[in-house]
């Protein structure tokens, strides 16, 4: 298959197809969602919560997403691999950036970065956009600020379009060639979509983006407890395991298995 590569971003905006983006944070799910031609795939920091257990995206490193990335990238064929650049590891200004950015590139095969913020994330777009490497942006809700921003709570909304529309300008001018609008209400992401030539990527935006992305554990009904509402399941992987555990549990009580067909003979 022919590889995604940035052009194809620019050129299904302009044709009116939508891109399709999962989240994925290792090879078996990478391969399953290359192989049934998602477009893009990207290592989120969401790592945070749906790999290493923690409440919030700020505790994880750099360290602890290189492997995640590697394995990602390692497992595709034709999608587009981003690499998410975790909180505390770009914020100081553009060396720290690029720095980070090199290390994603060189160690991992990722196709390209993603780090979060409008304006106030400019100056490092840019910087690692001039040594080659493509940039996805992130605005809106921005998790990595969610102590900042008072929670999970909703950008973009009556007088907060300005900032919105500022912020992806800013991303836009300084390279990104694409831009994440998280948690934006719909006609706020249509206005966007429409004043940007670069493809914007809903994550709970609405439908008139250029192309949407979820994280595939919400996705596929994974994750335990309550999911955004702008996630729709596709699946129910948490009851299909758990009746698989129920099911092999009883089995291994009854005896039933192993059996014959399970066993090695002498
Ligand atoms: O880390 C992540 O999964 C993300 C998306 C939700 C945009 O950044
Ligand atoms: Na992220």
């Amino acid at each position: 298959p022919k590889k995604v590569r940035t052009r194809h971003f620019q050129t299904a905006k302009e044709s009116g197809i939508k891109i399709t983006g999962l989240t994925s944070y290792d090879m078996l799910t990478a391969s399953i969602f290359d192989e049934a031609g998602i477009d893009f795939l990207l290592v989120g920091d969401s790592a945070a919560n749906n790999v290493l257990g923690y409440d919030t995206t700020l505790p994880v490193t750099i360290d602890d997403l290189i492997p995640l990335a590697r394995a990602v990238a390692g497992a595709v064929k034709r999608a587009f691999v981003v690499a998410d650049m975790p909180f505390g590891s770009y914020e100081t200004g553009p060396d720290e950036a690029l720095h980070t950015a090199f290390r994603f590139m060189k160690e991992t095969g990722a196709h390209a970065v993603k780090l979060e913020g409008g304006v106030r994330s400019a100056e490092q777009i840019r910087r690692i956009v001039s040594a080659g490497i493509p940039v996805m942006a992130h605005i809106g809700f921005t998790p990595q600020s969610e102590h900042g921003l008072g929670g999970h709570v909703i950008q973009g909304r009556g007088d907060q379009v300005t900032q919105l529309l500022a912020d992806a300008h800013a991303v836009e001018d300084a390279g990104a060639f694409a831009v994440v609008l998280e948690m934006v209400p719909a006609d706020a992401a249509r206005q966007v979509t429409q004043a940007l030539r670069i493809p914007t990527i809903s994550v709970g935006a609405g439908p008139h983006t250029d192309g949407q992305l979820l994280v595939w554990t919400d996705w596929a009904g994974f994750t335990a407890g309550r999911i955004p509402k702008f996630v729709k399941q596709y699946a129910n992987l948490r009851q299909t395991l758990t009746d698989a555990v129920l099911a092999y549990r009883a089995d291994v009580d009854s005896g039933a298995y192993p059996g014959a067909e399970h066993s090695y003979d002498d």
